[in-house]
């Protein structure tokens, strides 16, 4: 175990936090916080004991009422980090205050090309001949913070937008750990 906190935010599947969980990073993922009751990826945070916090954000009058309350949890489990994983929600002011630097997402493009839900299906359709995956630094934009690290993946001539997805997907599973790993080791 390390001192160090963290939280994951995801919303879908979960698969980049189940190489999170598989990876030997110099931190513990201690928390998952979901703002879908049925995502998958409460099943898998279940399966390797990681505590969960769910909340609907249709039961808060606004964002900052419910960010409010996932800063008190966050605080009150001595957090100091937050790693986004398919968290399809835009973070504001609130988190943003309490974790200064402290939020960082992957996005499946070259940013800036590309931001938003569909990246590698925009990329597919756009006929480009190169993609990548984006480590950010997360701002209250839609995938616009300060870059941290890129990878290419090209896109091959026989490609559809399934194996472009699966190859993306391949080169998150490393980016990712990587960059967390060097971020938390530079920050102790
Ligand atoms: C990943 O492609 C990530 O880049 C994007 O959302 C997707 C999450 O996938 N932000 P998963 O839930 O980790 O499988």
């Amino acid at each position: 175990m390390s001192n160090v906190r963290v939280a994951v935010f995801a919303s879908g599947t979960g698969s980049n936090f189940e190489v999170m969980m598989q990876e030997n990073l110099p931190c513990d993922i201690v928390l998952l916080v979901s703002d879908q009751a049925e995502a998958v990826v409460l099943e898998k945070a279940a399966r390797l004991n990681v505590p969960t916090f769910t909340f609907d954000a249709d039961d808060y009058p606004s964002k900052a009422a419910y960010e409010k309350e996932l800063v008190e949890k966050l605080r009150a489990e001595n957090i100091s980090w937050i790693f986004l994983a398919g968290y399809m929600r835009l973070v504001g002011p609130a988190l943003l205050d309490a974790f200064p630097n402290r939020i960082i997402n992957i996005h499946p493009s070259l940013l800036p090309a590309f931001p938003g839900k569909d990246a590698i299906g925009d990329a597919f359709a756009a006929g480009v001949d190169m993609t990548g995956v984006t480590v950010h630094y997360i701002d209250e934009g839609i995938d616009t913070g300060p870059i941290i690290k890129q990878k290419e993946v090209p896109v091959l001539p026989n490609d559809t937008r399934e194996t472009l997805q699966k190859r993306v997907q391949a080169v998150e599973y490393e980016l990712y750990p990587e960059v967390i790993r060097k971020l938390v080791e530079e920050a102790k």
